[in-house]
């Protein structure tokens, strides 16, 4: 059995205050983590109010990170400064970072390792465009993702591990893959991963699905055999409707 997890990838969203507002909205009224994993994935400034605050079952997330322990990286931001702060989980190779900031597969399998490292959760974002979804060649290009990203990982390592499958062309557009169509992904993913490892690994290992997830179709996903989640954006970001998304968790 795999447990849930449900996270908010809160994004360039939200000043400090309304930040701290939805930290004391939910904090009570999160299921136990006991039944699913709640997570919050905010602007880096505010990172550490957020873990001040967390309650026993919320937890909080960083939405990028550097591979380097430190250096001239201007802007960047280092796994032992967000262990040091309380941080448990990391969002990694975001299509936005794939997209905006150049992070390539290479970068984003030195980012696991680093997030390790440090004791860090990585959330490892993979997802195909719109066009080489219609090209057909949607589990071939996932694969490579995949297998990239997890070069020389040991299998405690993957199954501590958190997979997000983002269809690019389902982030923000409020165009929800079907469930089938993210289930079939998702298990191609997981027998990629079979492939690498072995069956016990890859059933241990937690994917999530991201795209225009909200609360009028999370029942959905969660209802296919290896949807064990959500990477959430815009429906993440207001109170009742994270709480909702994590109360559809507990059925799963
Ligand atoms: P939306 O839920 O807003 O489509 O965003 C998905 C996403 O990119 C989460 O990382």
């Amino acid at each position: 059995m795999r447990k849930p997890i449900i996270a908010g990838n809160w994004k360039m969203n939200k000043s400090r205050d309304e930040a701290l507002q939805f930290i004391y909205n939910v904090n009570m009224k999160v299921p136990s983590s006991e039944f699913v994993d709640s997570v919050v994935c905010a602007q880096s400034p505010i990172l550490r109010d957020l873990v001040k605050r967390q309650g026993d079952s919320l937890r909080v997330g960083a939405q990028t990170m550097h591979y380097l322990d430190n250096g001239a990286f201007t802007g960047e931001i280092s796994a032992p400064l967000l262990e040091s702060i309380g941080v448990t989980y990391v969002v990694l190779g975001h299509s936005e970072r794939r997209a905006y900031y150049n992070e390539t597969d290479t970068d984003v399998n030195k980012k696991i390792h680093q997030a390790f490292r440090y004791g860090l959760t990585p959330i490892l974002c993979v997802g195909e465009s719109l066009e080489i979804r219609e090209a057909g060649t949607t589990d071939p290009y996932i694969k490579d993702q995949v297998v990239a990203a997890l070069k020389g990982l040991g299998t405690e390592q993957i199954k501590a591990l958190v997979i997000a499958y983002e269809p690019i062309w389902a982030i923000g557009t409020g165009k929800t893959a079907t469930s089938e169509m993210a289930n079939d992904t998702i298990r191609a993913i997981r027998g990629v991963v079979k492939g690498l490892y072995n069956d016990e690994t890859a059933e241990a290992m937690r994917i999530q699905y991201g795209g225009s997830v909200k609360p009028a179709n999370i029942d959905e996903l969660l209802s296919m055999s290896d949807i064990d989640g959500a990477l959430v954006g815009g429906a993440s970001l207001d109170a009742e409707s994270f709480l909702a998304l994590v109360n559809a968790a507990v059925k799963k």
